[in-house]
């Protein structure tokens, strides 16, 4: 059976991104048992303070917080899910946080050109990105995907990244909301009411997409 990591970025309870999950995971729970749901404002992780110790110690040298059983998970997973709200056209602060702690997981090295990077471990995962935003242009995304293909890529060569953007979520539970919700609440948001219609086959479609990928992604 495949397992299943999700670190989930939400800062809010039953916020767009956490309907991306709930359908990523029914699907998973198709194929696996072996789904972990983390919402990472939870776990007690410090900064990464920037001693570069891994470089040599092969492991983060920070101690006496909830990084070394998490990495342990991370990499002991087959699908890496990372979730997340777009906060000013990047993940939320805690994931961040989480993502600076990905430093003790590869081998650094400064070159001519720019930087080598090696893994201490061998990484052949897929990794997923859920993500919502407010913009109606997923550009907003754009750092943040950049980031993610990045990083697959100096983790390992077997990486595969599959992105899964929501736009126009502005308010919780949006995406859940029903079609007379929408032309209820678009004349409130200044957005043309016509559009509420076609938000609504748009966000019924964004969340097949997500239990489909997570029903194809925990299958053998
Ligand atoms: C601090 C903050 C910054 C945000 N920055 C952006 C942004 O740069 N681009 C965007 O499209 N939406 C932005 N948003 C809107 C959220 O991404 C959007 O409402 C998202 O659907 C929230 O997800 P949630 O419902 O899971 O909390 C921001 C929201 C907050 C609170």
């Amino acid at each position: 059976m495949k397992k299943v990591l999700i670190l989930d970025g939400s800062t809010r309870k039953n916020g767009n991104t956490s309907y991306l999950v709930q359908h990523f995971m029914d699907g998973a729970k198709e194929h696996t048992d072996l789904i972990e749901h983390i919402l990472v404002k939870d776990l007690n992780i410090k900064y990464c303070n920037g001693c570069l110790r891994c470089n040599l110690i092969k492991r983060c040298a920070i101690r006496n917080d909830d990084w070394e059983e998490l990495s342990t998970k991370i990499l002991a997973t087959d699908v890496l899910v990372f979730a997340s709200p777009i906060y000013f056209h990047h993940v939320t602060a805690p994931l961040k946080n989480i993502i600076d702690r990905f430093r003790s997981f590869i081998h650094v090295q400064i070159t001519e050109t720019g930087l080598k990077h090696t893994p201490w471990h061998t990484w052949n995962k897929d990794f997923v990105l859920l993500l919502s935003m407010g913009s109606s242009d997923d550009i907003d995304a754009k750092p943040v995907i950049e980031l993610f293909e990045f990083m697959k890529d100096i983790l390992g060569d077997g990486n595969h990244l599959h992105t899964i953007k929501g736009t126009r979520l502005a308010i919780t539970r949006q995406i859940q909301k029903s079609e007379i919700e929408l032309q209820e609440l678009y004349p409130k948001l200044k957005l043309p009411e016509k559009l509420a219609k076609l938000d609504f086959e748009k966000n019924k479609k964004l969340l097949n997409e997500c239990f489909k990928l997570g029903e194809n992604l925990s299958s053998i």
